[in-house]
C-alpha cells in the first residue's frame, strides 16, 4: 500500500492506494460524524461493508446510479438529508461510489456549512484513477455537462482495487479510457500500457496503474490545482470531443466517450502535421485495444456544437488538447467550422474502414 499526497495551500489530501486501503483506512472515520453518499448499485453490492464499518445507523443517502443523478435535484436532496440528520460543521462527508457520487457528494461537502470535510472512497476504476482525486465536484445543468462545481479537495481518498471485482465488464472499459488518456500525457503510463496492451484488464496491472496515473494527476493539480496555468487542462485530452458526443448521444459511459473523443481528436492532431505518423499509429492501436469499434456518427456537427460549451474556450475557437508526441500535448484552438470539417471526415474514413 502506497500514500500519495497533494500539498495545497487550501488542504492537504492524502490518497490510500492499494488492496486492504479500506479495511485499513475506513474504520477510523467511525469516531466522526459522517453522512455517506452512494447511490443504488453500490449499495446493494456493499451495504454490509458501509454498516460493519461505519455501524448500522450511519445517515446514508443513495441515489439512483447513472449520470442523470448528477443534478440539482439531488444535491439539494442530500443537502436536506444532511440537515435534518443534524449535521454539523465538523461533520464528514463520505463519497462511496463512482464518479458520479463524488462529484455530486464533493459539490455537497463543498457548500453545507460552506464546507464540510470529504473522503472519497472511490468504487469504479474511473473514480480511483481519475475522478477521486484533486478536487474538481460538478453537477450537469440544463443539459451542459459539470457547468456548476467548486473546486473542493477531499481529506482523505481511500483506493482500494478490492471494489473493482463486482465493476462490469464496460466500466472496467471506462476506466480504461481515462487511463489512455493518461498515457497519451506520460511517457512512463504510455510505456506501461505498451507492455500489458494484451492484458489491460489484469489485476495487477490496473493495481500498478491506478498508482501511476495518481502520481501524474496529484503532480499536475499540486502545480495548477484550480486549472489556472494551462497545466492541469491537459488532463481535458479526449473530452472536448468526448463530453460533446456524450451530451449529443447519451449511449455510452464517460470513460468510453472520452476514449472515443481522444480517437477523433488524434486524428485531428495527425491531419494538422501536429502529431507524427508512428505515434499516432501506436497511440490508435492502444486506443482501439480497448474500444474494439470506434463509432461512426452521421450528424457529428450537431455533437460538436456542443463543444462550444467546454470551459477550456476563450473566444468562438473551439479548444482541444490533443497529442503531439510521447508524453506531450498541445492545445489548439479550431473555428467551430474547421473542427466540424475534420470531424466529419474522422467518421468518413472510420465508415470507409481506413
Ligand atoms: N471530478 C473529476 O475530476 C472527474 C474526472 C473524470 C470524470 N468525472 C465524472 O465521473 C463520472 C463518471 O464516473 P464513473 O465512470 O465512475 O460512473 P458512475 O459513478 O456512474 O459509475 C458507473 C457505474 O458503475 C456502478 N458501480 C460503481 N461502483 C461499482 C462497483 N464497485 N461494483 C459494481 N458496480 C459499481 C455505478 O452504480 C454505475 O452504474 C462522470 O459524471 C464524469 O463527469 C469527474
Amino acid at each position: 500500500m502506497k500514500d500519495i499526497i497533494i500539498d495545497t495551500p487550501a488542504q492537504k489530501s492524502v490518497i490510500h492506494c492499494g488492496e486492504g486501503a479500506f479495511e485499513k483506512y475506513a474504520p477510523g472515520l467511525a469516531l466522526r460524524q459522517v453522512f455517506v453518499v452512494t447511490d443504488s448499485n453500490v449499495f446493494a453490492w456493499y451495504r454490509h461493508d458501509i454498516w460493519r464499518v461505519l455501524g448500522g445507523d450511519v445517515p446514508i443517502y443513495i441515489i439512483p446510479a447513472g449520470e442523470p443523478s448528477k443534478s440539482i435535484r439531488y444535491l439539494t436532496a442530500i443537502l436536506r438529508e444532511m440537515l435534518s440528520h443534524g449535521m454539523k460543521r465538523t461533520c464528514t462527508v463520505v463519497a462511496f461510489g463512482g464518479g458520479v457520487v463524488g462529484d455530486l457528494a464533493g459539490l455537497a461537502a463543498s457548500l453545507f456549512m460552506r464546507g464540510v470535510r470529504l473522503v472519497q472512497i472511490p468504487t469504479t476504476l474511473l473514480a480511483q484513477v481519475d475522478s477521486s482525486v484533486g478536487g474538481k465536484t460538478a453537477i450537469d445543468f440544463e443539459g451542459v455537462k459539470n457547468v456548476i462545481g467548486t473546486f473542493y479537495q477531499p481529506e482523505e481518498v481511500i483506493v482500494d482495487p478490492r471494489f473493482l471485482s463486482t465493476l462490469p465488464d464496460r466500466e472496467i472499459r471506462c476506466g480504461l479510457g481515462e487511463i489512455v488518456k493518461y498515457g497519451a500525457l506520460n511517457s512512463r503510463i504510455y510505456e506501461l500500457l505498451l507492455q500489458n496492451k494484451a492484458d489491460l484488464k489484469s489485476t495487477a496491472f490496473l493495481e500498478e496503474i491506478t498508482y501511476h496515473c495518481i502520481k501524474h494527476k496529484a503532480d499536475v493539480v499540486t502545480e495548477d490545482e484550480y486549472d489556472l496555468n494551462g497545466v492541469r487542462k491537459t488532463l481535458n485530452l479526449g473530452h472536448t470531443t468526448g463530453h460533446a458526443l456524450e451530451l449529443c448521444y447519451r449511449k455510452k459511459s464517460h470513460g468510453e466517450y472520452v476514449l472515443i473523443g481522444a480517437y477523433y481528436e488524434l486524428y485531428i492532431a495527425e491531419k494538422l502535421n501536429i502529431c507524427g505518423k508512428n505515434y499516432a499509429d501506436s497511440l490508435r492501436e492502444l486506443i482501439t485495444a480497448v474500444i474494439k469499434k470506434v463509432p461512426v456518427y452521421e450528424d457529428v456537427a450537431t455533437a460538436a456544437k456542443l463543444a462550444k460549451f467546454d470551459k477550456k474556450n476563450t473566444d468562438a475557437n473551439v479548444s482541444l488538447i490533443v497529442p503531439q508526441s510521447e508524453g506531450k500535448s498541445a492545445e489548439i484552438k479550431l473555428s467551430l467550422e474547421e473542427y466540424i470539417k475534420l470531424l466529419e471526415e474522422c467518421s468518413a474514413d472510420l465508415k470507409e474502414g481506413k
